[in-house]
């Protein structure tokens, strides 16, 4: 007679259901094949292509006098195009979020923070930048001001304090002590050089440098 199959020698099978017979149940029923469609489903290649993505776009910027063209990456800010592609290291990067003020420049006149501004955005419109400030091989009042105030220690926030402070006294030419720092509070130094930043701005103020 013929004997019972075993799952290890000498140890009779189970009656009723065990693991392997729910599994083969499983997969024979579709619950299995069900789960796999899904998954396959999911990872399914595209049927069609996604839109190539734009490389570049024309700009046309006239930064500190000087018209400029170039093809521009669309995600680019302007201080990386200005920076990085056409060698005007004077703004800086320190947060490159929009909380520190070292990138600031002026565009048509009014102050920008740069890293969060994209170069596409601006075509056809006027850059100034700290090394346009200086006019014949003369330092602007401003930054005579600072030189004569102090009014950095290491430097790193100072392109970006002279030009906030050139597009200030644009906007208000004759600020209190109080509006100046205000005005100023979106230009963060870590020397923490601010009372001969204010000093060197209210003198360029009274047109004393
Ligand atoms: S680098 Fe632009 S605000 Fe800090
Ligand atoms: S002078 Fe050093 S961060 Fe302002």
């Amino acid at each position: 007679m013929r004997e019972k199959a075993s799952t290890f020698a000498g140890e009779p099978e189970p009656s009723g259901p065990n693991r392997r017979t729910v599994l083969v149940g499983a997969v024979g029923a579709g619950v299995a094949g069900t789960a796999l469609a899904g998954v396959g489903v999911g990872l399914a290649a595209p049927t069609t292509a996604p839109p190539a993505p734009q490389e570049t776009l024309p700009v046309t910027l006239t930064v500190n006098g000087v018209r400029r063209s170039a093809p521009v990456d669309p995600r680019a800010s302007l201080l990386d195009t200005l920076r990085d592609q056409w060698g005007l290291t004077g703004p800086k990067k320190g947060c490159d979020q929009g909380a520190c003020g070292a990138c600031t420049m002026l565009l048509d006149g009014t102050r920008v923070l740069s890293c969060i501004s994209l170069a596409v955005l601006h075509d056809g419109q006027e850059i100034t930048t700290v090394e346009g400030l200086v006019a014949k091989g003369e330092m602007h009042p401003v930054q005579r001001a600072f030189a004569e105030r102090d009014g950095f220690q290491c430097g790193f926030c100072t392109s970006g304090q002279v030009t906030s402070a050139v597009g200030l006294l644009k906007e208000n030419p004759r600020p209190s002590r109080a509006e100046i720092s205000e005005l100023m509070s979106g230009n963060l130094c870590r020397c923490a050089a601010y009372s001969n930043i204010v000093d060197a701005v209210a003198d360029a103020a009274r047109g004393e440098r």
